[in-house]
C-alpha cells in the first residue's frame, strides 16, 4: 500500500492511500463531525455518504467533499473549519431540523441524540427553513422497540446493522424522494417481521427514531402499590456499564451503588440475575451431560438469549431439537420467585411483582411469550433504570456499597460472565470439568473461549475427554454457525450463541457507546474483575442454589426443575 502525504488545517500527515479525510483528520486528533457516518461492528461500516454532515473544503476543488467518503490523494489540501465549510455543515442541520418534530424535550432519546447534540455545537437557535414536515404513525406494536419514523432522518444505521451485522434484514429504505422513509417492508408493524428485538437498531439510531418501549412508569405504579411485595433482580452486564449513565469510570462494575440505588427507589427486596445464572447452569451442564451420556442431539446451542431463540425460531425452525430446553436465567429466576421464594415469603405469587433489570430489549418481550406465564412483571433496560434513578434524585456516585438480599441474591463469579460473550460456555465448564472427573478444578479461567471476535473455536480437555466448542455473538456469526450445523458440517459438543455482538455488554438496552467499540472491552474486564473478587467461582458451589435443590427442586435435571425452568421452542413466520 503506498503513502500519500496530505495536509488539514496546516498540519502534515501521512497515510495510506485510500484512507478517507475523516480518517486522516482522526490521526491528527481534528474532529469532523459526522452523522449518518458509523463504524459497527465485524469491520462493517455505514457510510452513505448522505447526511453531508461532515462537509470539508479541498483546496481546487469547486464544491465541498464529505470527508467520510472522500479518499485523500498525495498533496491535498484540507481546511476542515473554514467559514465556507461550516456555513454548509450548518446549512445540513437546519434542514434535518426543518423535517424533524421540534419536541426534544419530549423525546426518548432527550439528552442522548446525536442530531440535538450537533445543533447545539453549532449554536442553531432558529431553524430558517420551513416546509412540509414528513408524518408517518408511531409503530408501539412490540413490547420492545417504538419506532417513530418522524424523527428518521435516513442515515441508514439502523438498516446496516440489522441487514449486515445481523442479517436479520428487517429495516430498508422503501419509498422514493421525500417519502422515502426506513421501515419494514410494505410498512409492517415490527410484529409481523422476523425482528428478534435485539435492539441492535436501537442502539445505532443518532435520533429518537428507534428506541425502547419505557417502562418506568409502570415500575413507579407497582413500587406505589402497597398491596404488592415488589422485588427486582439484576442482569449481570448491567453493573458493567450503569456507572456510564452517571459519568464515572467506563469498565467498573457498580454493584453495591446499583443494590443501593434500588433499595432506595423502594423495592422490598433486591436480587440477582447471577443467582440464576449459576442456577442454568446447573441446569444446562446436566443437560449437556444426559445428551453425551444417552446419544442426544449434539452440539447443544445455549439458550440464555432470546433474541437468538428469536432469530432461530424464524430462520432455523428444522433445528428445533437443538438449543438446550433451559429457560433463561431471567425466566428461571421469574419461575422460582413466584414459588419458592414465594412460598417462603408466605406470599400468593399474585401478591408479587417481579421487575427486571436487563441490559437488552428481547428481554422485554421475553417475559411476554405466552409460555413463561408472566412470571416475570416489568422488564426494563439499564438506560430506564438510570433515568428511573436520577428521578428519584439520588447522588448515584456517592451512594455506599450495599449487597444483594439473601434467598435468591447469592451468586459466584461463573455467574457474573454470563454478562460477556463465552461467559456462559466459561461458567458451564466449571462445572462440567467437577462433575465429569470427580476432581476440583483449581484454575477455572478458561480464557480460550474468551475474547471479542465474532466467532471463536476452542478444545477442551477434560481429563482423557475432548470437548469441542464454539462460541458466536452477533446474529450474522450466528447464522454461520447455524448453516454449519444444517449441513452437518461441524462437530461441536456445545455451542455459546449471544446475539448482540460481544454478548449483553453490548445489549440494546445499555447505555450508548456512540461507536466507540473499545467501551466493550472494558466493560467485560469489569466483569472478569468482578467474577475474580467473588469467592466462590463455581456454579454448583453456590450455598442458595444447593439449598434450593435441597428444599424445594430436588435433582438438577429432575420432574420439578424441568417443569419449573426448561421451554419449548416454536416455529414462527412472525
Ligand atoms: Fe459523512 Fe454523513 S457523515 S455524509
Amino acid at each position: 500500500m503506498s503513502l500519500v502525504t496530505l495536509t488539514i488545517n496546516d498540519k502534515q500527515v501521512q497515510v495510506e492511500s485510500g484512507t478517507t479525510i475523516l480518517e486522516a483528520a482522526k490521526l491528527l486528533d481534528i474532529n469532523i463531525p459526522t452523522l449518518c457516518h458509523l463504524k459497527l461492528h465485524e469491520g462493517v461500516e455505514n457510510k452513505p455518504g448522505s447526511c453531508r454532515v461532515c462537509m470539508v473544503e479541498v483546496d481546487g476543488r469547486r464544491n465541498l467533499a464529505p470527508s467520510c467518503t472522500t479518499p485523500v490523494f498525495e498533496g491535498m489540501v484540507i481546511k476542515t473549519n473554514s467559514i465556507k465549510a461550516i456555513k454548509a455543515r450548518r446549512n445540513v442541520v437546519e434542514l434535518l431540523l426543518s423535517d424533524h418534530p421540534q419536541n426534544c424535550l419530549l423525546c426518548e432519546k432527550n439528552t442522548d441524540c446525536e442530531l440535538q447534540k450537533l445543533a447545539a455545537d453549532m449554536g442553531i437557535r432558529e431553524i430558517k427553513f420551513k416546509g412540509e414536515m414528513s408524518t408517518y404513525p408511531k409503530d408501539t406494536s412490540s413490547y420492545s422497540i417504538v419506532r417513530d419514523s418522524d424523527k428518521c432522518i435516513l442515515c441508514r444505521r439502523c438498516e446496516t446493522v440489522c441487514s449486515e451485522v445481523q442479517t436479520v434484514s428487517v429495516l430498508s429504505g422503501i419509498n422514493r424522494g421525500f417519502n422515502t422513509v426506513v421501515s419494514p417492508a410494505f410498512g409492517l408493524p415490527m410484529t409481523e417481521t422476523n425482528c428478534t428485538f435485539c435492539g441492535q437498531c436501537v442502539s445505532v439510531c443518532p435520533t429518537g427514531a428507534l428506541t425502547e418501549v419505557n417502562n418506568t412508569s409502570k415500575v413507579w405504579d407497582a413500587l406505589n402499590n402497597k398491596d404488592k411485595l415488589v422485588i427486582v433482580q439484576t442482569a449481570p452486564a448491567v453493573r458493567a456499564a450503569l456507572g456510564e449513565a452517571f459519568g464515572m469510570e467506563v469498565g467498573k462494575a457498580v454493584t453495591g451503588k446499583m443494590v443501593a440505588a434500588l433499595r432506595s427507589i423502594g423495592f422490598a427486596k433486591v436480587f440477582d440475575t447471577d443467582f440464576a445464572a449459576d442456577l442454568t447452569i446447573m441446569e444446562e451442564a446436566s443437560e449437556l451431560m444426559h445428551r453425551i451420556t444417552h446419544g442426544g442431539r449434539l452440539p447443544m446451542l445455549t439458550s440464555c438469549c432470546p433474541g437468538w431463540i428469536s432469530f432461530f425460531e424464524h430462520e432455523f425452525s428444522d433445528l428445533l431439537d437443538v438449543p438446550s430446553s433451559c429457560k433463561s436465567p431471567q425466566q428461571m429466576f421469574g419461575a422460582i420467585a413466584k414459588t419458592y421464594f414465594a412460598e417462603k415469603m408466605n406470599k400468593d405469587p399474585k401478591d408479587i411483582i417481579l421487575v427486571s433489570v436487563m441490559p437488552c430489549l428481547a428481554k422485554k418481550y421475553e417475559a411476554a411469550r405466552p409460555e413463561m406465564n408472566n412470571d416475570v412483571d416489568i422488564v426494563i433496560t439499564t438506560r430506564e433504570l438510570a433515568k428511573m434513578i436520577k428521578e428519584a434524585g439520588i447522588n448515584f456516585t456517592s451512594l455506599k456499597d450495599e449487597e444483594f438480599d439473601s434467598l435468591l441474591g447469592e451468586s459466584t463469579g461463573a455467574g457474573v460472565i454470563f454478562g460477556v460473550t463465552g461467559g456462559v460456555m466459561e461458567a458451564a465448564l466449571r462445572t462440567a470439568y467437577e462433575w465429569i472427573t470427580k476432581e476440583v478444578l483449581d484454575d477455572v479461567d478458561f480464557k480460550v473461549v474468551r475474547g471479542l471476535d465474532g466467532i471463536r473455536e476452542a478444545t477442551i480437555k477434560i481429563k482423557d475427554m475432548e470437548v469441542k466448542a464454539a462460541i458466536a455473538s452477533g446474529l450474522g456469526n450466528a447464522r454461520k454457525l447455524l448453516n454449519k450445523i444444517r449441513n452437518d458440517e461441524v462437530n461441536y459438543q456445545i455451542i455459546e450463541i449471544m446475539a448482540c455482538p460481544g454478548g449483553c455488554i453490548d445489549g440494546g438496552g445499555q447505555p450508548y457507546i456512540h461507536g466507540e467499540y473499545e467501551i466493550l472491552s472494558k466493560r467485560a474486564n469489569a466483569l472478569y474483575e468482578e467474577d475474580r473478587n467473588k469467592p466462590i467461582r463455581k456454579s454448583h458451589n453456590n450455598p442458595e442454589i444447593i439449598k434450593l435443590y435441597e428444599e424445594f427442586l430436588g435433582k438438577p435435571y429432575g420432574e420439578k426443575a424441568h417443569k419449573l425452568l426448561h421451554t419449548k421452542y416454536f416455529k414462527r413466520q412472525c
